[in-house]
């Protein structure tokens, strides 16, 4: 296999993941996020997310459980984790009380669920762990039902500091360490895969040493800036909706 190929890029996230599940035992670090990170992307989905629609959700690439934790203290009466790391969903159970989560091994772009399951379906953290996202995409909306939603986020590639550092990397002919994702691009795959209303919103992120620049950029809104939003913002959000079910003959 080559140094640089898609399935090398893969597998050495694969092992890592697996290897921040076991040797860590907070829930952003097994994630591979800072803290300030983990929190800056929790707020952002919680500040849009606005009430489950009734029935099951599925949180892809579940890492520690942060998020199928936040959909059962919103209401969700189940709600399953999937993850490929083992490790990560250990953690992810032992952090978890109750019974209303079900933790699952399993790859995101084979989900062993029949079609139309879920009423919401949200995977964040696992697009720039990917070498292209078509099949998880089309997974993410087969297992959803019509009229569910569905909630996706991407390291953003239209972030000016990435575009600097992914020419840099290019020059120096060294592999991508996370692979950067066309938001545009990846709504029209959501919508080519059957959903509507894919709508895009930008999460600027700022390091753990520019926390008050996360507060400003916070408070300002920065993200819901025309034009500046895009290039400033280091993640994007998408959240998506399913058209409805073929009418009957
Ligand atoms: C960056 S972490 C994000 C964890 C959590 N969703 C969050 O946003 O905090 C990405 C997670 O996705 C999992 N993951 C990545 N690719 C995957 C795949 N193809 N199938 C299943 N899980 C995957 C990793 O093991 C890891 O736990």
């Amino acid at each position: 296999m080559r140094e640089g190929s898609p399935e090398n890029f893969e597998l050495r996230w694969r092992s890592r993941f697996e290897r921040f599940g076991r040797s860590y035992d907070s829930d952003a670090l097994i994630a591979g996020w800072s803290a300030s990170g983990l929190a800056a992307r929790l707020r952002a989905f919680e500040t849009l997310f606005d009430g489950a629609q009734q029935g099951e959700w599925l949180d892809v690439g579940c890492g520690a459980g942060t998020y199928v934790r936040a959909l059962l203290g919103r209401g969700v009466e189940r709600v399953y984790g999937l993850d490929y790391s083992v490790p990560s969903l250990e953690k992810a159970k032992a952090m978890t009380s109750g019974d209303a989560a079900v933790w699952l091994a399993g790859d995101a772009r084979r989900l062993p669920f029949r079609a139309a399951t879920f009423a919401g379906v949200l995977c964040f953290g696992v697009t720039q762990a990917l070498a292209d996202c078509e099949a998880l995409v089309n997974e993410l909306v087969r297992v959803t039902r019509p009229e569910g939603e569905i909630w996706i986020d991407g390291l953003n590639r239209g972030c000016a500091l990435h575009a600097g550092e992914v020419l840099m990397q290019r020059l120096r002919q060294q592999p991508l360490r996370v692979r950067y994702e066309n938001a545009e691009g990846l709504r029209q795959l959501l919508l080519t895969a059957g959903c509507v209303n894919a709508r895009i919103d930008w999460v600027p992120i700022f390091p753990r040493k520019l926390q008050r620049l996360q507060a400003v950029s916070d408070w300002m809104q920065l993200g819901k800036m025309p034009g500046i939003g895009r290039v400033m913002s280091h993640a994007f959000l998408i959240h998506a909706r399913k058209g409805p079910a073929p009418a009957s003959p």
